[in-house]
């Protein structure tokens, strides 16, 4: 059976990246210095695991239960200051970060297969 292509650009990217979290926060907080703050009441990091296990099950799922869900994590980031239009670039610097890791790796059916996900969840590619 063909796996699908966004489930095994992370499988592949988990098996090369020692630490996922400090990789994607790095380049968001390197692209927003001003979304730091915001976690200043997360020092072991715990939200921010939290915050990346959701965005990789919606990533993985892509069913209705998910995007629902990021649907209203969207409108309670607003409450927090996180624009609308920072998350929704969230996940397609997710998807940047996974392809850098990948390199060569990183194949054309991957990257239809994250621009089609990441359509569904709404966000910006
Ligand atoms: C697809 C995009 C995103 C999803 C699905 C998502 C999801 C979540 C979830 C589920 C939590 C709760 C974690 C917990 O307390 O256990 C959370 C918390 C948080 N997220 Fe996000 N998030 C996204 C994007 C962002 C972005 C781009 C930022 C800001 C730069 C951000 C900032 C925060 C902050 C500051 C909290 C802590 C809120 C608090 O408890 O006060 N999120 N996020």
């Amino acid at each position: 059976m063909d796996q699908d292509p966004v489930a095994k650009s992370l499988a592949l990217f988990a098996a090369r990246c020692a630490d996922p979290a400090t990789a994607i926060y790095g380049r968001l907080f390197a692209l927003h210095p001003e979304a730091e703050a915001l976690f200043l009441m997360d020092p072991g990091g715990h939200v921010r695991g939290q915050m990346l296990a959701i965005a990789f099950e919606a990533l993985l799922d892509g069913g209705d239960r998910l995007v629902g869900l990021v649907g209203i994590e969207r409108m309670n980031h607003v409450n927090i200051g996180v624009p609308p239009a920072l998350f929704d670039g969230f996940l397609g610097l997710l998807r940047d970060v996974v392809r850098s890791v990948l390199g060569t790796d990183w194949t054309p059916t991957m990257a239809q297969a994250w621009k089609a996900r990441l359509r569904i969840l709404g966000s910006d590619t």
